[in-house]
C-alpha cells in the first residue's frame, strides 16, 4: 500500500465525497451551537437540525473533516493505541439524498481503490436484523458471509446522546493481524483488543428517540459516516499506534526534546509523552475557538487537560513550563488545515502560559496536601491513603493516580486504589447526569418554526431609522396569536425592520410600531433563534391582527448613543493593540446607550499611563473626525485586508466589514456613526481582570462621558471647598493629612501600650509559686515579640525570683512565647527553656533556649487555654524534680 501523508488522506477522503455531490465545508466549531453538548463529538453535530428536520439545508450532499473533541475516556489516552481527546472526524452526510444503496459500496471504493487497503483484510458487521445492509455488502460489494457480522445495537445502534437523531449503522473493520490479537480464543471481529480495529462508522440515521426512548421515523433516511483520520493514518502507514503517524510525530518528537526522553525506551515515559501530545492538540484547538480555562464546562474540561499535562511533565522531570513549546510542532503538524491555530497563535500560548504558571502554585498546594495526609496516615499506622484522599489529589490538584501512588510508595504507603475508582465514578455519574441531552433544546418550538416557515425580516435600520412594514405573525406566551390588544405583551415578526436585533455585543433597539388606532412600545429587539428577529413590548393602545400594516420606527436618540459607543469600541480595540501589542485579542463586548464594555486577553492590569495614551489615541481619532464606512465583500478578501475578526465568532461567506478611515478594520454586523466627530468625549471609567488572563474595560463617551465628567469635577469642587484649597494645592494637603493620621496613629498605639504595661505592672500575680519561685503567666493579643519582650523586662523589676512565661496572639492566630527567668529563679533550679519546651510541645508547637531566656511558637492557637491551664502544675513538676 502507498505510504500517504494524514494530510494527503484528509484530501483524498474530501475530494471522493466532492466527486460524489458532497459540498465540502471548512470543520466547523469545537464548540457547537447547541447547549446539549459541552463539544463537537461527530461530524454530524453540525448538521443536528437537518437531520430532525427543523431547518432545510442548502444542500443535501456535504462533506467535512471535522474537529472533535470527547473527554469520556480521558484516562485511556496514551495508554492505548487509539484513544484521543482531540481527533479529526472524516465525514460524509446524506439530508435525505443518497442511502444505504450507495454509502455502502462508495466507503468500500474509497478504502480498497482509493487508499489500496487489503480488501481481504475487510470486514463489515451490521445491525442484527439489518438484512438490506446486508444484501449490499454481499451483492453489491461482493464480501463473502464470514465477512459479513451481525451484531447488537452496542455495537451497530448509533446516537449522539440519549435523544435526539440515530439509527442501526454498519463499521467497517480492519484486521490488523493475529500479532494484535489479545489471543483469547474468543477474539474475533467485535473483540476490544487492537487486532480488529474499527475504521468507518456508517449510520443509517433514521430515526428520532424521545426522552422515554421511543423511536420515530425521521422525515427522510440520512447518512451520517464517520473516519478518524488517525486510525486511518495509522493503518496506512503501519504504525502499531496513531501516536507513530506524521499527525502526532513532530509534536512526539518536541515532547521527548523538552523532557530528554528516548521515545520507546521506558514505557512509563513514553506515556507521560503521548499524553501530553494529545492533550496538547486538544488544549490548542479549544483555545482557538475561544475556550479558556475555568471551573465549569468546556472551559474545566480545558484546565484538566493543561492540568494534567503539566503533572506529566513534572513527571518526566520538566520542571520550567514547557507546554507553549510544543506549539510550533501542533502548528507544523496540522496547522496547514486549521489556520486558526497560526492566527490566533499568540492568544493560545498567552491562555497556556497563565495557567500553566497557575497550576504551578496549586501543584505545590497539592504536593503539601499529600504530604500532610501521609503524616497523618503514618502517625495512625493505617498505611493506606483513602481513595477519597487520592481523588481530591486528582481531581482538584490535577495529579495522576499514578502519581500519587509512586508517591506513597516511596513511604511504604498503598493507595487504596477501589476507593479511588468509586470517587472517580461516582463524579462520573454526576457528570454524565450533567451532560444527559433533553429534548426540549433540539425541539420544534414556535420560534423555529416560524424560522423555517417565513422569509428572513429585510433588516433597514444601517440606513433607515423608520419604515413601513406588514406584520407577519404575533406571538404572546410562546404561542402564536392571530392579534394582540392593549395591555398585553407580544412579540411581533415584521416583513422588515429599521430595528437592529441584539447581535455582535451591540444591544437591540427599542421604539415604536403604529398602525391607525394602534400603538405597541418595543422594548426589546432580538434574534430567539438564529434567522428570526422579533420586537418584543406592549401594546399601548389599540389592537392589531397579524398581516396588518404598519410603520416601526426606532427610538433614534438612543440608536445614536448605542452607534457612538459602537464606533469607539472599535477605536479602542484599535487603541488597545497600539498601547499593549499586537497579541491583544477581543474576548467579547457590550454595547449600550449610555456605556461600552470590552474584554480582551492580557496578563496585566493597565498602568495610570496606558490608560492615559489608550484614551488619548481615541479621542486624537475623535477630533480628526474620520470618515467610517463600511463594506460588504468575501470573507478571504476582508481577511487579506487585514480586518479584525472576533475570537470565536462564525462568520460565512460574505462578511461586512467597517472601515474608520486609516485606524481600524474589522468585520462587524452593528451600527455606526458617519465619521468619529460624532461621538464626542471619551472616557475610561473602569479596568479590571474577570480571570484568566481576560481583563474588562468599561467606557463611556458622548453625552454620559460628559455627565461622568461632570461627576468628578463636582466631587473635585466639593473637596476643595471641605479643605479651602485649590486644585494646585489640594494634593499636598491631602498628603499632609495623611502623613499627621499616620503619626497620630502611631503616638495612639504607643499610649495604648503604656497604658497596657502600666497596667500589667498593678495587675499581675503569680500563677504559683513553687520552692520560692514565681511563676508568672499572661497572654497578650495582637502584639508584636518585641512588644513582648519589653513586658517581660518590666514585670521581672516586680518579681525579682520569678519565671516569666509571656504569650503574644497573632493576627492570624499564630502563637509567639517568651520565657524570661531571673538569677535567683535559676539559681534556685528554675529553667526558662525547658519549661517553654514543654508548654509548647502541648500545644504542637516548637521552643527553645537556656536557663534564663527562651521562645517559641505555635502554628494554631487552638490548645492554648488547654496549655494555659497545664502550666502551673509542669512548672511544680519541673520544680520538684530540682529538690
Ligand atoms: N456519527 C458517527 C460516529 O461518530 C459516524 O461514529
Amino acid at each position: 500500500m502507498q505510504y500517504r501523508s494524514g494530510k494527503e488522506l484528509r484530501e483524498l477522503f474530501l475530494s471522493f465525497f466532492e466527486e460524489k455531490g458532497c459540498k465540502r465545508f471548512k470543520s466547523f466549531s469545537l464548540i457547537p451551537d447547541d447547549p446539549t453538548l459541552l463539544f463537537t463529538i461527530a461530524g454530524m453535530v453540525p448538521f443536528k437540525s437537518y437531520f430532525l428536520g427543523i431547518k432545510t439545508p442548502e444542500v443535501t450532499r456535504a462533506t467535512t473533516s471535522q474537529k472533535c473533541v470527547r473527554t469520556n475516556d480521558i484516562e485511556n489516552v496514551g495508554r492505548t493505541a487509539r484513544h484521543h481527546t482531540f481527533f479529526e472526524m472524516l465525514g460524509n452526510f446524506s439530508f435525505g439524498d443518497y442511502f444505504k444503496n450507495e454509502i455502502i459500496p462508495w466507503s468500500w471504493e474509497f478504502l480498497t481503490e482509493r487508499i489500496g487497503l487489503d480488501s481481504s483484510r475487510l470486514y463489515a458487521t451490521i445491525y442484527l436484523d439489518d438484512d438490506e445492509a446486508h444484501d449490499i455488502w454481499k451483492d453489491k460489494v461482493g464480501l463473502t458471509e464470514d465477512h459479513i457480522v451481525r451484531l447488537g445495537a452496542d455495537d451497530n445502534f448509533w446516537a449522539a446522546g440519549p435523544v435526539g437523531p440515530c439509527g442501526p449503522c454498519s463499521e467497517i473493520i480492519y484486521d490488523q493481524g493475529p500479532e494484535y490479537s489479545c489471543g483469547k480464543p474468543t477474539c474475533a471481529v467485535g473483540c476490544d483488543c487492537d487486532r480488529y480495529l474499527e475504521l468507518w462508522n456508517l449510520v443509517f440515521m433514521q430515526y428520532n428517540r424521545d426522552e422515554t426512548g421511543n423511536l420515530t421515523p425521521l422525515p427522510k433516511k440520512n447518512i451520517d459516516t464517520g473516519m478518524g483520520l488517525e486510525r486511518l493514518a495509522s493503518v496506512v502507514q503501519n504504525t502499531p499506534t496513531d501516536f507513530e503517524t506524521d499527525l502526532f510525530k513532530t509534536i512526539i518528537d518536541k515532547a521527548c526534546e523538552l523532557s530528554g526522553v528516548e521515545y520507546g525506551t521506558d514505557s512509563k515515559k513514553d506515556l507521560a509523552v503521548r499524553v501530553i501530545s494529545d492533550h496538547i492538540r486538544a488544549a490548542a484547538f479549544m483555545i482557538a475557538d475561544g475556550v479558556l480555562p475555568s471551573n465549569d464546562g468546556a472551559g474545566y474540561v480545558l484546565r484538566r487537560l493543561i492540568r494534567r499535562s503539566v503533572r506529566y511533565g513534572r513527571l518526566l522531570g520538566i520542571e520550567k513550563p514547557f507546554l507553549v513549546d510544543l506549539l510550533p510542532a501542533v502548528r507544523e503538524s496540522i496547522g496547514e488545515e486549521y489556520t486558526e491555530l497560526v492566527e490566533r497563535s499568540s492568544a493560545i500560548a498567552q491562555v497556556l502560559n497563565i495557567e500553566e504558571e497557575r497550576f504551578s502554585k496549586t501543584l505545590t498546594q497539592g504536593d503539601d496536601l499529600l504530604e500532610t495526609e501521609i503524616l497523618k496516615i503514618e502517625k495512625e499506622g493505617i498505611k493506606v491513603l483513602p481513595g477519597e484522599v487520592a481523588f481530591v489529589l486528582y481531581d482538584t490538584f490535577g495529579f495522576p493516580i499514578e502519581l500519587t501512588e509512586e508517591m506513597c510508595d516511596e513511604r511504604s504507603i498503598k493507595v487504596d486504589k477501589d476507593g479511588f475508582i468509586t470517587a472517580m465514578e461516582e463524579q462520573r455519574t454526576r457528570a454524565r447526569a450533567s451532560s444527559k441531552q433533553t429534548s426540549s433544546s433540539i425541539e420544534k418550538n414556535i420560534y423555529t418554526e416560524l424560522a423555517n416557515k417565513l422569509d428572513m425580516t429585510t433588516f433597514l435600520g444601517y440606513t433607515e431609522t423608520t419604515s413601513d412594514a406588514k406584520i407577519l405573525a404575533i406571538i404572546s406566551n410562546e404561542e402564536l396569536k392571530e392579534s394582540v390588544t392593549i395591555g398585553e405583551t407580544a412579540e411581533l415578526v415584521l416583513s422588515q425592520t429599521p430595528f437592529y436585533a441584539e447581535k455582535g455585543g451591540q444591544v437591540g433597539d427599542t421604539g415604536l410600531i403604529v398602525a391607525e388606532g394602534f400603538e405597541f412600545e418595543v422594548q426589546d429587539t432580538l434574534y430567539p433563534v438564529q434567522d428570526l428577529i422579533v420586537h418584543r413590548g406592549v401594546v399601548k393602545s389599540g389592537s392589531i391582527k397579524s398581516n396588518a400594516n404598519v410603520t416601526a420606527s426606532i427610538d433614534f436618540n438612543r440608536r445614536k448613543n448605542i452607534q457612538k459607543h459602537h464606533t469607539a469600541t472599535h477605536l479602542l480595540n484599535e487603541a488597545l493593540c497600539r498601547v499593549l501589542g499586537n497579541n491583544v485579542r477581543q474576548a467579547g463586548s457590550l454595547v449600550t446607550p449610555t456605556f461600552l464594555r470590552f474584554d480582551f486577553n492580557y496578563f496585566a492590569p493597565l498602568t495610570v499611563d496606558e490608560i492615559r495614551e489608550i484614551e488619548r489615541i481615541v479621542y486624537e481619532q475623535v477630533l480628526t473626525v474620520l470618515p467610517v464606512k463600511t463594506t460588504v465583500m468575501d470573507i478571504e478578501e476582508a481577511k487579506k485586508a487585514g480586518a479584525k475578526a472576533l475570537f470565536d465568532e462564525k462568520y460565512g461567506d460574505e462578511v461586512r466589514v467597517l472601515d474608520i478611515k486609516g485606524f481600524s478594520i474589522e468585520l462587524c454586523g452593528g451600527t455606526h456613526v458617519k465619521n468619529t466627530g460624532e461621538i464626542g468625549l471619551v472616557k475610561i471609567i473602569r479596568d479590571e481582570g474577570i480571570g484568566s488572563g481576560i481583563r474588562r474595560i468599561n467606557a463611556v463617551v458622548g453625552q454620559p462621558a460628559l455627565v461622568v465628567f461632570q461627576r468628578y469635577s463636582q466631587t473635585l469642587s466639593t473637596i476643595l471647598n471641605m479643605l479651602g484649597e485649590d486644585t494646585d494645592t489640594i494634593l499636598g494637603k491631602v498628603e499632609n493629612i495623611l502623613d499627621e493620621k499616620k503619626v497620630l496613629e502611631r503616638k495612639n498605639k504607643e499610649l495604648q501600650v503604656k497604658a497596657a504595661m502600666a497596667d500589667i505592672e498593678n495587675s499581675v500575680k503569680p500563677a504559683i509559686t513553687e520552692n520560692g519561685v514565681d511563676l508568672i503567666l499572661e497572654k497578650f493579643a495582637g502584639i508584636t515579640p518585641d512588644l513582648l519582650r519589653q513586658i517581660g523586662d518590666r514585670i521581672r523589676n516586680k518579681f525579682p525570683v520569678a519565671v516569666i512565661v509571656l504569650i503574644g496572639i497573632g493576627n492570624e492566630g499564630n502563637v509567639w512565647m517568651i520565657s524570661l527567668a531571673s538569677n535567683e529563679a535559676v539559681a534556685k533550679g528554675a529553667h526558662a527553656g525547658t519549661l517553654l519546651q514543654k508548654l509548647a510541645t502541648t500545644m504542637g508547637g516548637k521552643a527553645g533556649g537556656n536557663p534564663s531566656h527562651a521562645q517559641g511558637g505555635v502554628k494554631d492557637a487552638s490548645k492554648l487555654n488547654d496549655a494555659l491551664t497545664k502550666a502551673p502544675s509542669i512548672f511544680a513538676e519541673l520544680m520538684k524534680g530540682q529538690n
